[in-house]
């Protein structure tokens, strides 16, 4: 019996009360309430044993999001975000990555613990237009709720913006014995929260919306669905959250304060459930939750809330399945000890706005920020220097899954006690990281608010095999991705727009 509920959102509420210039608002769409998308599974091309093969194709097209005109998107395999992918730990994977878009992308998988940089598909890893590009790897890894994102600083955001986010699933043995809600699109479904501004014609317009601290528009939309509903016909239902937003982040909680039950977050599930009211997710964090219905009748609605503005409604019918209680221990999770010795890295990200650095530098993708041996644990204090009232900046790293130590010296939230790989820092705060990489490579740290990243708060880690020679690898540069992207675009060079450019410009900077 879990018997604590938390009625809080554990986050510094002046931060995130702030709303500063770029602050949007949400409303509700003048729009009729329309069912949830739930993504269908992407099929595999080919199971050979052990090794399974899949293509992933980023393309544009269009979706019809409001009534009247089509919006413009891009998507994977689709016109807008993406199948589920599910992933099996332990098996080995080929993956066929695509672009049918007009202009370069990468295919980053945010929270996988594959091999940077090409892998990983950080900026490195471009793949151009009308070209595709083979990726393998075998996944170590608990259970989890991963995605799948563009990843071509500083173009992310706005790739990202358009559409090009996917859901991805890893399950292990461990998670098929444990009695939790699992089956797809009834009791367990995978929800991508975004907001997004509609111009004329239902279109969007990232670079009318452009904010240096984050796009955000006044529209909700999950799965992409607008003013979305969900037909609940199981005691329990099963929510995989990610925050898909560029900049928002979401205060969650339902109508009647109805309390849910939080399973797992990032990088796995939590040892324990933790009974909540409230949660809040900052940019690229997921949150597993599980609601119980049980008391509710046919004809009865739940709304799920951000701040004050209704973002789905569940209307509950006859059910079909009574769900089994919760497991009460749900994951053993060991801390790797760290040696005394190693000294703890500090990290700071300061800045708002154009002046956004980690460690008081911009993002350079051909310079190497850090470097940690693989298979050794260490401290990362992981710092916010704005001055209250400011941002709280999400911060990610690539190739790991981390556990959060503490904060400003204090215990952890009780919601993160899993493994992670993204997590909101406070203005004024230093959150200790216990971090350590299996693979080598290179691999990015930084703000995922995205326009924060694409505006330079990015830096990136070498891992290395002591025993081993140091590889070399090949980076990306600024002047590569820009030509290239001058004539994917028909542009000359000194007319290119990015987002993340006036960041450098701004502070004198080239990128
Ligand atoms: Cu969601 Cu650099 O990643
Ligand atoms: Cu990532
Ligand atoms: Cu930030």
């Amino acid at each position: 019996m879990i018997e604590k509920v938390y009625t809080d959102y554990f986050f510094d509420e002046p931060a995130y009360d702030y709303h500063d210039a770029g602050y949007v608002p949400l409303e509700v769409a003048d729009a009729p309430e329309k069912p949830l998308a739930v993504p269908p599974l992407l099929e595999p091309d080919k199971i050979d044993g052990d090794d399974i093969y899949y293509t992933v194709t980023a393309e544009a097209g269009e979706t019809q999001l409001l009534p009247g005109a089509k919006t413009k998107t891009w998507g994977y395999n689709g016109t807008l975000l993406s199948p589920t992918i599910r992933f099996e730990n332990g098996k080995h994977y080929h993956v066929t990555l695509r672009n049918e878009l007009p202009e370069l992308t990468t295919f980053h998988w945010h929270g996988l613990n594959v091999s940077g940089p090409y892998v990983d598909g950080g900026c490195h890893a471009p793949v151009y237009p009308g070209e595709e590009k083979q990726i393998e790897f075998t996944l170590n890894q608990p259970a989890a709720m991963c995605w799948l994102h563009a990843h071509p600083c500083p173009s992310t955001a706005e790739q990202v913006w358009h559409g090009l986010a996917g859901i991805v699933y890893v399950t292990d043995k461990h998670e098929q014995t444990l009695v939790v809600p699992h089956e797809y699109g009834v009791d367990d479904i995978p929800l991508v929260l975004q907001d997004r501004r509609f111009h004329e014609n239902n279109q969007w317009d990232y670079r009318a919306d452009y904010d240096p601290d984050g796009v955000a528009g006044p529209t909700a939309m999950l799965n992409g669905t607008v003013r979305p509903y969900f037909d609940v016909t199981t005691t329990k239902l099963r929510l995989r959250m990610l925050d898909g937003a560029n900049r928002r982040e979401w205060r969650l909680h339902l109508s009647g304060d109805r309390p849910f039950t939080q399973i797992a977050s990032d990088g796995s599930y939590l040892p324990e459930p933790v009974q909540l009211t409230k949660v809040m997710m900052t940019c690229a964090e997921r949150v597993q939750i599980v609601i119980d219905f049980a008391d509710c009748k046919p004809g009865d609605t739940v709304t799920l809330y951000t701040d004050d503005a209704p973002l789905m409604t569940f209307r509950i019918h006859e059910f079909a399945k009574q769900n089994a209680e919760l497991p009460a221990h749900l994951l053993d999770i060991q801390a790797p000890t760290v040696n005394p010795q190693t000294p703890v890295r500090r990290i700071v990200m300061s800045g708002m706005d154009e002046t956004v650095a980690i460690d008081g530098k911009k993002f350079q993708m051909d310079r190497i920020d850090a470097q940690q041996p693989i298979g050794q644990a260490q401290y990362w204090d992981i710092v916010n220097t704005n001055d209250k009232p400011g941002m709280v900046h999400p911060f990610h790293c690539h190739g790991t899954q981390f556990l959060v130590v503490s904060r400003n010296g204090k215990a952890p939230y009780p919601n993160e006690h899993g493994y992670k790989d993204t997590m909101g820092v406070n203005p004024g705060e230093t959150v200790r990281l216990l971090v350590r990489f299996d693979l080598p490579g290179v691999y990015m740290y930084h703000c995922h608010i995205i326009e924060h990243e694409d505006g330079g708060m990015m830096a990136q880690i070498e891992t290395y095999d002591p025993s081993k020679p140091r590889p070399h690898y090949e980076l990306m540069t600024m002047d590569k991705l820009m030509q290239a992207l001058s004539e994917e675009r028909g542009v000359p060079m000194d007319q290119l727009w990015m987002g993340g450019m006036a960041s450098y410009e701004a502070m004198g900077m080239k990128m």
